[in-house]
């Protein structure tokens, strides 16, 4: 328990507004996990698997109009509209406050609150962060136990200090005597709300019961509000994959990585390497938060303690530390469950068994050409459990960042590999971040999907000034020699007729081993307009049949197909309007004048 006196007054305003039946503070422990998973097992909320093939795991099927996170309901609310910015809903927090309040109003009738002290980070770490989450969700508190350090002992080190308020509720009350259903939450799209007030450290959530929009400790706190903190105190919370490389020669540098969503960073941070000697260990899948050492390194700390990986398509083909990590203590959402208890999805490697219950909790029918598992399903997992897991994940100190990584599927144009001349050069790489979509596949303009960062979505404040800290996070380094070099990726670049040109997964640890080499000063670059580009000979394709013929395509950058491109970054560009950096804007200008 806790004498936090703050902590305290906030439980009992919101038991009050909320109007619970029970309140019960989360301590972690292992008897509270196992009760809760059986009071859902019992109540037909969650399916128990087979404990010989998925030992201490279980799965769950959402509503079907509840199975990903909501942006459009997700909202910055900040007194100035401007602070939100050109990508971001706005809502001013009095406003949004009122309205929301509306809705909390016995929002918890017949369910019970739970109280859930999570840190994001290692406990005790300087870089940590401690949260409250309140929710009336008992699948929220069994993931939330594997997604962060959670229960009594974060009340210990809390003491009375200060915390992160999250507030979250599925806003499905119960009347008396109302059976609950399978998985509660509001029927409407317009009662789903996903706030965030970070002129005053607050989340507020409702409606929603699925990741992100319900386990606060990570899109919410983890990068909408911390990359809020982040800007104020100068340090760095990023939409990034953590992971250690290690070469033949025994020498190891850790890099962090952007991709936008479905980009495969979980793959590549757990990547095995198809080359003799080399290793790679991982740090973490999606988020980092990064400050500068007392030597001027800076140092990266995964502030999860847990996987929430996308399911379908990971196989031990695709990514067999993944799939090792999901071996047991696991939670699935949304998967399908075989007629012995084990689990299923399009991409596991073998066939779907006849009897398989479907997402939707309806038996399989191949004629119906409807996929078993949702192609957002979810494994819920402990990075403890990844085989690739790096010894230092839990340093509090963090682990040194040798490199920064971003990188999109451009199937034309952007070549396979490239350096940035300098800091600067490589925030405006970031601020172009972006994956080719086609016309049918979101229903929109095709095109490039731009996703700076690939913080689009969890980028707390205005992006034209998020730009502006990454520039002022180079400009104010304590030692501007021990930077992360900063270097763009793109695995998906495809032949004209369609083909790829890079065979990816474990086959990138050849393009990580020459960024690798350029962090040791081992290999020089050729100079082109847009960066500093591989030589062919210094790329290993050792074993790759027929790859050398595709290297010059890969490595290739067309003037006028940049120039084409130039076009597309001026759009861009401009949503920023005043918000956009002068460095930035200069970037551009440069670029576009070693084009010509
Ligand atoms: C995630 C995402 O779920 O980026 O990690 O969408
Ligand atoms: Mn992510």
């Amino acid at each position: 328990m806790t004498k936090n006196q703050k902590l305290l007054d906030w439980v009992n305003e919101w038991t009050e507004i909320c109007q619970p039946d029970n309140v019960h503070w989360c301590d972690g422990s292992d008897e509270e996990n196992q009760r809760l998973l059986n009071e859902m097992i019992k109540s037909g909320a969650a399916v128990k698997l087979n404990e010989e093939k998925r030992p201490g795991s279980v799965a769950f099927n959402s509503d079907p109009s509840d199975v990903a996170r909501v942006e459009n309901r997700t909202f910055i609310c900040t007194t100035k509209e401007d602070d939100a910015g050109p990508t971001n809903n706005w809502m001013a927090p009095d406003k949004m406050k009122a309205e929301m309040l509306e809705s909390y109003k016995g929002c918890m009738k017949g369910r019970t609150l739970y109280v859930i002290p999570f840190s994001m980070g290692p406990l005790g770490s300087n870089i940590a962060k401690i949260g409250i989450e309140i929710t009336d969700s008992p699948y929220v508190v069994v993931n939330m136990r594997i997604m962060t350090r959670m229960g009594q002992k974060v009340l210990d080190v809390l003491g009375d200090g200060d915390f992160i308020p999250c507030l979250h509720s599925v806003g499905a009350p119960l009347e008396a005597g109302q059976k609950d259903v399978r998985w509660p939450c509001a029927s409407n799209i317009d009662d789903k709300y996903i706030s965030h007030f970070p002129e005053t450290n607050e989340i507020w959530s409702f409606g929603s019961g699925y990741g992100g929009n319900a386990l606060l400790g990570k899109k919410c706190l983890a990068l909408r509000i911390a990359s809020n903190i982040a800007k104020r105190e100068g340090w760095l919370a990023e939409h990034m994959l953590i992971m250690g490389i290690t070469n033949p020669e025994g020498e190891k540098k850790y890099i962090a990585a952007a991709f936008p969503s479905a980009c495969g960073k979980t793959n590549l941070a757990m990547l095995i390497p198809t080359i003799p000697g080399w290793k790679v260990e991982t740090v973490g899948d999606d988020i980092a938060w990064m400050k500068f050492d007392e030597e001027g390194v800076l140092r990266a700390i995964n502030p999860e303690a847990g996987f929430f990986g996308v399911a379908p398509q990971t196989s031990m083909e695709t990514n067999p530390n993944a799939m090792h990590s999901a071996d047991k203590n696991s939670i699935f959402t949304n998967v399908g469950v075989t007629p012995d208890g084990d689990i299923w999805w399009e991409g596991i490697g073998h066939d779907c068994p006849a009897g398989t219950i479907n997402w939707k909790n309806k038996e399989y029918d191949p004629e119906s050409g409807e996929p078993v598992a949702h192609p957002n399903a979810r494994f819920t997992s402990p990075a403890s459990q990844c085989p690739a897991i790096d010894p230092a994940w839990e340093d509090p100190k963090g682990v040194p960042i040798s490199a920064f990584l971003f990188g999109g599927r451009r199937p034309h144009t952007v070549p396979l590999v490239y350096q940035a001349f300098d800091w600067n050069h490589g925030v405006f790489m970031g601020s172009i971040v972006g994956s080719e979509v086609t016309a049918a596949a979101i229903g929109l303009k095709a095109g490039v999907r731009r996703d700076p960062f690939a913080m689009l979505p969890f980028c707390g404040y205005n992006m034209g000034d998020y730009f502006g800290h990454w520039v002022n996070i180079g400009e104010n380094a304590p030692d501007k020699s021990k930077l992360p070099l900063i270097f763009n990726v793109n695995w998906f670049r495809k032949a004209d007729d369609g083909s790829w040109l890079w065979p990816g997964y474990g086959d990138n640890i050849r393009i990580l081993g020459w960024i690798i080499d350029r962090v040791m000063g081992k290999v020089d670059a050729t100079e082109t307009p847009i960066g500093l580009v591989p030589k062919k000979e210094d790329i290993n394709i050792d074993g790759l049949e027929g790859q050398a013929e595709k290297m010059d395509e890969l490595l290739e950058v067309d003037n006028n197909a940049w120039l084409e491109e130039c076009e597309l970054i001026a759009e861009h560009q401009q949503k920023f309007g005043d918000s956009l950096p002068k460095e930035v804007k200069e970037q551009y200008e440069a670029l576009k004048k070693r084009l010509k």
